[in-house]
């Protein structure tokens, strides 16, 4: 989306100079008595010359833009696709910012960490980006997949590499019918099964022939898999969002960061309440960087917010509740207009749907999904779909709330340990509690990151 914005003003800004030149050019001829309809134009509102018209024409296309700009702005949904190394580390003067996020994930000290992928259902990729016969490769979970649109309009999710001599089915394959064909030698798989059933230079397929199929479901607008490391069959189901199904509410953008941390971190964020009040009181305005989010001169903004954490009970053992207040004050002013309710409802242990529900903002939903791609690499993602009668700049604002506030989350993450056995107050009792909660998603052989004592020695 970013991309094509990019495009059409460079389109714009083409088209505008164009235009201009040709004015300047097709006029240059003509004498100043010249009766031409065009040239009197120029002459009765003053602009005579080609300087002036090449002023007026550059203003023209400048408004033009301002226009687009502001289109977007106003309209089009909020695409915050953040890099790996582009938010939560502090580049060193001399350093990259590759350079100095792979510096940090070399030497920071991981802790005793619990297996590296729970059992439970993982966002693999948004409905949107996954257009009829589009062929997409994905990281997940450490594993490369395949995730295509059939000619049935099903997405099907099968391991990416080709059991033949090893291509990667997502790069360069293709979709016929509900197969996906490998680029090396043409043999086809089945979305459903992962069964090969066409090799087009043999008489017969092996029977065993096959890629492992992932179960797979698609769900409020997102194509997400089950994993369970023993193969088990997926143990509840992703609730559908009705109004989003129904198109009552609309997709209004979406953003997505990667983190350097083990993935139960994430979550148990929102049971460490006692964070909130240090990390997430500063006004949005003072930024990410959490080096200069307690300066002074942005202390005339505040955030305060109340906080509960529950699990909730059978059948839905594998879901936990946070209710969240927020309120802000201006120099000293509560504005009671903005004060905001939100129900996060955590589903498993890699989706939440954060609920707004305001009689002024309107009702909507934000999907965070978290989804390893490696042990100590979390793709984050925060999906908002709004009540499609509220202007588009409400929704665009709180997903863009949000993701400042992640932001200084992820600062801390990047760079902590995780501590197997917390130093803990009374009042973080909550924090245990989640940890209890979480740990149902773990089983005895969950997979465990493999430590290589040669990368962490220095
Ligand atoms: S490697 Fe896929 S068909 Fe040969
Ligand atoms: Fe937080």
């Amino acid at each position: 989306m970013e991309c094509k914005s990019v495009s059409t003003a460079k389109v714009a800004a083409v088209v505008g100079l164009g235009v201009g030149a040709a004015f300047i050019i097709q006029d240059s001829g003509y004498t100043l008595d010249s009766d031409s309809t065009r040239y009197r134009i120029w002459r009765t509102t003053g602009l005579q010359g080609a300087p002036v018209r090449a002023v007026v024409c550059v203003t023209a296309a400048l408004c033009f833009l301002a226009g687009l700009w502001l289109y977007r702005v106003l309209f089009s949904p909020l695409e915050l696709l953040k890099s790996y190394d582009e938010v939560g580390y502090i580049v060193p003067e001399g350093r990259s910012r590759a350079q100095a996020a792979n510096e940090i994930r070399r030497r920071r000290k991981t802790g005793e960490l619990p297996p590296v992928y729970p059992n439970g259902w993982y966002r693999v990729l948004d409905s949107h980006l996954l257009q009829r016969g589009e062929v997409r490769n994905v990281s997940v979970l450490g594993e490369q997949v395949v995730v295509f649109r059939g000619q049935d309009d099903k997405a099907y999710v099968l391991d990416a590499y080709c059991p033949h001599l090893g291509a990667n089915l997502a790069v360069g394959g293709q979709v016929v019918g509900n197969c996906i064909e490998c680029p090396f030698h043409g043999w086809q798989f089945q979305g459903n099964d992962g069964k090969c059933v066409k090799i087009p230079y043999a008489q017969k397929v092996p029977e065993f022939a096959g890629v492992r199929c992932w179960p797979s479901c698609e769900v409020n607008g997102q194509v997400l898999v089950w994993f369970h490391c023993d193969g088990e069959d997926p143990q509840w189901d992703i609730p559908e969002q009705q109004e989003i199904t129904n198109g009552e509410w609309v997709y209004r953008g979406r953003t997505e960061h990667f983190i350097n941390a083990h993935i139960q971190e994430i979550p148990e964020n929102a049971a460490d309440v006692a964070h909130l009040a240090h990390l997430h009181t500063p006004g949005m305005i003072s930024g990410v960087d959490l080096r200069y989010t307690n300066s002074k001169t942005w202390e005339f903004m505040r955030h305060d917010w109340k906080v509960q954490w529950e699990p909730e009970p059978e059948p839905n053992r594998h879901c936990s509740r946070m209710l969240v207040k927020h309120a802000l004050t201006l120099f000293g002013i509560h504005w009671h207009l903005l004060d905001v309710n939100v129900v996060a409802r955590q589903v498993g242990p890699g989706v939440v749907f954060l609920l707004f529900n305001h009689s002024f903002l309107g009702r909507g939903v934000i999907l965070h999904c978290v989804t390893p791609v490696e042990p100590l690499l979390q793709c984050v993602s925060h999906t908002i779909f709004y009540q499609a009668n509220i202007p588009p700049v409400v929704p665009k604002f709180i997903l863009k709330s949000e993701c400042i506030q992640f932001e200084r989350d992820i600062m801390i993450w990047n760079n902590k340990k995780y501590i197997s056995k917390p130093l803990l107050v009374k009042e973080d009792s909550a924090i245990l509690k989640h940890r209890r909660w979480y740990s149902q998603f773990y089983s005895e052989n969950s997979p465990r990151l493999q430590y290589r004592r040669d990368t962490l020695d220095f």
